[in-house]
């Protein structure tokens, strides 16, 4: 594993051993103190964030590593020099890159012209971070996530495809409900179908609210993603259908709600849910920590 762009990029194994990592991590933090002593990681984020931010700035920081926050002030990536420049001369003082970006394709840039692991912090097309997080979430409250039905409901995006790659290649069963015209891309959807008939997954896309009927978990996101300029008001009729509420929850049988956050109350979903008992979504967040630090020590060390 050079780097981590994308979950369709690891193996069953590659995956699970992460998963695994994490949790040790998670239960003997001082055993990491070290293990990043010495390297130095650059994040570069063209978009803002919360949670990816700071879970890797905290993260980097327990494991004894040092890390440099570069937002794009000063223009996107690629303007004031090429990428290819950028990566080139990162590699020469840091040990690897986190970036986020609005183009997948500057990350592939990122990897192919510098010479350290990068690290996909969202891209247009994949969050593998939030995949990860959520995998390792759903393997403490479930045990063997191959069992686990989940659930997603709202736009196609780049977390849907990051959950799609990752219950595929775990073997679990994945359910993709999205209004008509708001599908996964039809690429990542070959790709991912392909990888669950090899595991033993169970990839299922509907346009049908009941299909939600028999899952652990419902798992949203915000209908309008970063860089999506579509007037709420032009999408909002079509996608309130496919709100979590508290009815939906019950139709879907399920005990779990997740979400990557940020949260839009009342839009996708509910206070009462996000705020409810069955939410993972701290879980979640908190996670997400755990699971880079094991992305960090598994490219790093
Ligand atoms: N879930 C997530 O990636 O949150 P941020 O956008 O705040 O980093
Ligand atoms: N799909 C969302 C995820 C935010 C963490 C976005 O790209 O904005």
């Amino acid at each position: 594993m050079k780097h981590l762009l994308s979950i369709k990029d690891l193996s069953q194994q590659q995956l699970l051993d992460l998963l695994a990592l994490a949790k040790t991590i998670k239960a003997n933090p001082a055993e990491y103190k070290h293990a990043l002593e010495g390297k130095s990681v650059v994040m570069l984020f063209e978009k803002p964030s919360l949670r990816t931010r700071v879970s890797f700035d905290i993260g980097i920081n327990k494991l004894g590593g040092h890390c440099l926050y570069l937002d794009q002030q000063n223009g996107e990536l690629g303007k004031r020099e090429p990428v290819s420049d950028f990566a080139a001369n990162i590699s020469c003082w840091a040990d690897a890159i986190v970036a986020r970006t609005f183009l997948h394709s500057t990350i592939e840039e990122l990897a192919e012209h510098g010479t350290v692991p990068v690290i996909n912090a969202l891209s247009d097309l994949y969050h593998p971070c939030q995949g990860l997080a959520d995998f390792l979430t759903l393997s403490e409250q479930y045990g063997d996530v191959s069992k686990v039905k989940l659930a997603y409901v709202g736009d196609g995006n780049n977390v849907t495809h990051s959950l799609m790659f990752g219950a595929a290649i775990l073997g679990a069963q994945l359910t993709v409900i999205c209004p008509p015209g708001h599908f996964p891309d039809g690429k990542v959807v070959c790709e991912a179908q392909e990888l669950a008939a090899k595991h033993g997954g169970k990839l299922i896309l509907s346009s049908d609210v009941e299909a939600i009927i028999g899952h652990d978990a419902i798992y949203a996101d915000t209908w309008l993603s970063m860089g999506d300029s579509t007037p709420m008001a032009e999408i909002e009729a079509k996608f309130k259908p496919y709100q979590v509420n508290s009815q939906l929850m019950q139709k879907a049988g399920a005990k779990h709600f997740m979400h990557c956050l940020p949260a839009y109350r009342e839009v996708e979903v509910t206070a009462e849910v996000v705020d409810g008992e069955g939410s993972l979504i701290l879980h979640q967040a908190e996670n997400r920590m755990h699971a880079q630090n094991a992305v960090l020590v598994t490219l790093l060390s």
